[in-house]
């Protein structure tokens, strides 16, 4: 790897802005629990605009942003947990959207870490020969599968969409990526399996399809396999943690971040936060934050950063990047 540069950057997020007080009228909480356990202040909800719409317009700003042509895409890859539909794919809904058609377009699906994935699904396609220019996005309409009775997941997520170009360039860019998964630990954060429902079915196996997460064991998992997988990408590549500029890790929870930051012995002021207005956004969050940190001129060519990602399934991940 080394010759795969992010170009652009863009996001986009659901249009209502639902503060903690908000949420305390629909469950029992309040704004001192949520932002004590958590540090979510607010997060954005989706009132009209479903997974294809909000990563349609964040990849319109990322594709602006690079300032490429959408007929010179030639790869989508949405990653999301919440498809518009089980067909077509929401990349293939993308790619009409953009008018973008000459890319192959197609979905992936590992929770919180989708972007990690994705990433290192489209640099493998980026050969420089027949796939030149890729657009991933990570993107979420949560609130869908949210049970918005349940105090202990609801307050917790949000929705939104964070897009990246990449090109095939001579330029160092991605210099490696990490990614696992324990499937054996998949109950700890999911959703109802979907019922078998046919003429011919014989018991019924339909549950609800909403959030359901043992929180304390994701907690858990999540302090474990930041410094982890940091650790991991870095020592593969004999390069020490004073030479990250930042670290993006996904958004959700601040006091996980805080664990990680002390069991990497990096200060928090290292680490790139936004969870506090936006909740858990989950594929889109690390997209997200780059678009931010993007816009704030955070990011200099020739920087290094570490991406790094955790969630359902159990996946995980990170991505070591020079800027
Ligand atoms: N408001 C008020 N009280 C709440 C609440 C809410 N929104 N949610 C739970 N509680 C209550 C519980 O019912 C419990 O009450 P009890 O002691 O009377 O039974 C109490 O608060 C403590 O709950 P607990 O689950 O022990 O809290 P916690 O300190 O473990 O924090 C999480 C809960 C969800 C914030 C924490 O476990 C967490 O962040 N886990 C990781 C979740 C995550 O990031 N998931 C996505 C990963 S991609």
């Amino acid at each position: 790897m080394g010759n795969i540069k992010i170009t652009g950057t863009g996001r986009c997020l659901g249009e209502k802005v639902v503060s903690n007080d908000d949420i305390a009228t629909i469950v029992e909480t309040s704004d001192e629990w949520i932002s004590s356990r958590t540090g979510i202040k607010e997060r954005c909800i989706s009132v009209d605009k479903n997974t294809s719409d909000l990563a349609a317009e964040a990849a319109t700003k990322a594709i602006k942003n690079s300032g490429i042509d959408v007929l010179d895409l030639d790869l989508i890859i949405v990653a999301t947990t919440t498809p518009d539909s089980f067909t077509p794919s929401t990349a293939c809904l993308v790619q009409a959207k953009l008018g973008a058609k000459n890319a192959v377009a197609f979905d992936i699906s590992a929770a919180c870490s989708g972007f990690i994935y994705a990433l290192n699904c489209a640099s493998k396609f980026l050969d420089g020969i027949k796939f030149k220019k890729a657009l991933v996005v990570g993107s979420e309409v949560l609130s869908r599968i949210l049970d918005w009775e349940d105090r202990s997941t609801c307050v917790l997520f949000g929705d939104g969409a964070g897009a990246a170009v990449l090109e095939y360039t001579e330029e160092n860019g991605i210099m490696d990526i990490y990614i696992g998964s324990d499937g054996s630990k998949g109950k700890c954060l999911s959703t109802g399996e979907f019922g078998i429902d046919n003429p011919f079915s014989v018991k019924e196996r339909c549950s609800e399809s909403k959030l359901d997460m043992a929180g304390k064991d994701v907690f858990k998992f999540a302090v474990n396999i930041i410094p982890y997988s940091v650790n991991k990408v870095l020592e593969d590549n004999s390069i020490s943690l004073d030479e990250i500029k930042y670290i993006v890790p996904h958004q959700a929870n601040y006091r996980i971040v805080e664990s990680a930051s002390k069991r990497l012995k990096l200060p928090m002021e290292r680490f790139y936060i936004n969870l506090d207005k936006y909740g858990n956004t989950s594929a889109a969050s690390i997209p997200i934050a780059l678009d931010e940190m993007n816009e704030k001129g955070m990011l200099n060519k020739g920087d290094k950063i570490v991406l790094v990602g955790f969630g359902g399934g159990l996946t995980w991940g990170a991505i070591l990047l020079q800027w």
